[in-house]
């Protein structure tokens, strides 16, 4: 779909398939049939699911959101300096909410051209294209709605100037040491050695306490956002979870240096899940399904994990109480992106 409104351009093109049902009935099937039992991340953010992590970036214990932003607010100037950027990618754009903050920064710069938001909620995409043509004169918007685990190689050919590609809000952290890397080097083919960077956002390992609060609030949204997933099951599977029999636990894994959030059902439970081959799941009184993993950095990580994606880091950018960093990083000339682990 292309619209042309005064000057601004919008296209979007969607790379969902009526099919894509399968990946959350085969990621049950390959979860929820092992010993310790476990489903990704991305599966909740439905619609429900999205509401309330936009209110868990509110809370007061959770400060990776307001603490970017806050990042992005002072640095936005300067990565437009070093960037000279006249597109950004935005891997995982929801509502674009904290990109505006770069973009008018490079609107001031005059370097801005176009705008590629990679989301996998169409809704959004259209809504962020209208608000954000209706925001910077001249910006071209080109929508992927899409998976960006799966459909980068959709991210249109970058046009004249640089381009930077960027992945905020810490959500690196949900892949595992060797999917991330094998994510970063997919993230290191859209950029041009020495022209482009990666504007990377991670959260940063720290008091074991601050981290295990952000993710086991008061208010109990955090509990309900993990519990969520089993609703998206139930409805688009068919499953019959009592997410009321199960448990949000939240901790910090000090040794391999991330959160964790699972579900503990509360008591014996027997689970039939239809849309995915009939399957029946038990779980034993106070047994664990593994949610969610979210990768807290050293500067020593993330350096090694960037290197092993052929990428350099070329400057990082943190708050004053270092909870947070936003990095920049090239592809270096000379240097190919390493294809085996
Ligand atoms: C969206 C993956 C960055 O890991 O902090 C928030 C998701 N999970 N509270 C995170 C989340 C529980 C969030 N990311």
């Amino acid at each position: 779909m292309t619209t042309t409104d005064g000057l601004s351009t919008i296209t979007i093109r969607s790379f969902l398939t009526p099919g894509d049902e399968r990946t959350l009935a085969d990621d049950v099937l390959d979860g929820l049939t092992r010993p310790f039992k476990e489903l990704p991340p991305k599966h909740f953010y439905d619609t429900r699911g999205a509401q309330l992590f936009d209110a868990i970036c509110e809370l007061p214990e959770y400060y990776p959101t307001r603490t970017e932003r806050s990042i992005l607010v002072s640095r936005a100037a300067e990565i437009a300096q070093a960037t000279r950027a006249s597109e950004v990618v935005e891997l995982g754009s929801g509502t674009a909410e904290k990109t505006r903050i770069l973009l008018a920064a490079l609107a001031a710069a005059g370097t801005l051209r176009r705008y590629i938001p990679v989301d996998v909620t169409e809704s959004m995409v259209v809504r962020v294209a209208d608000e954000l043509t209706g925001l910077f004169d001249d910006l071209e918007v080109h929508g992927i709605v899409g998976d960006f685990e799966r459909h980068l190689e959709h991210v249109p050919a970058p046009t004249d100037g640089p381009r930077v590609v960027a992945f905020l809000g810490g959500t690196i952290g949900n892949f595992t040491p060797g999917a991330r890397r094998r994510f970063l080097r997919g993230i290191a083919r859209l950029l041009r050695p020495g022209i482009d960077h990666l504007l990377l956002g991670t959260d940063l390992v720290k008091d074991p306490a601050v981290l295990e609060a952000a993710y086991n609030d008061r208010q109990g949204l955090t509990a309900d956002f993990n519990r969520n997933v089993l609703r998206v099951l139930n409805r688009e599977l068919h499953a019959d979870f009592d997410p009321d029999a199960f448990e949000h636990v939240a901790f910090f894994d000090r040794e391999h240096e991330w959160i964790e959030m699972r579900l503990r059902a509360t008591s014996r439970q027997r689970v039939t899940i239809p849309g995915a081959s009939d399957l029946v799941v038990d779980f034993a009184a106070r047994e664990e399904l593994r949610t969610e993993i979210s990768a807290k950095f050293t500067h020593e990580r993330l350096t090694a994990d960037l290197d092993a994606a052929g990428l350099t880091l070329e400057r990082t950018m943190t708050d004053d109480a270092g909870l947070f960093a936003l990095s920049l990083s090239t592809r270096p000339l000379n240097l190919k992106v390493p294809s085996v682990e």
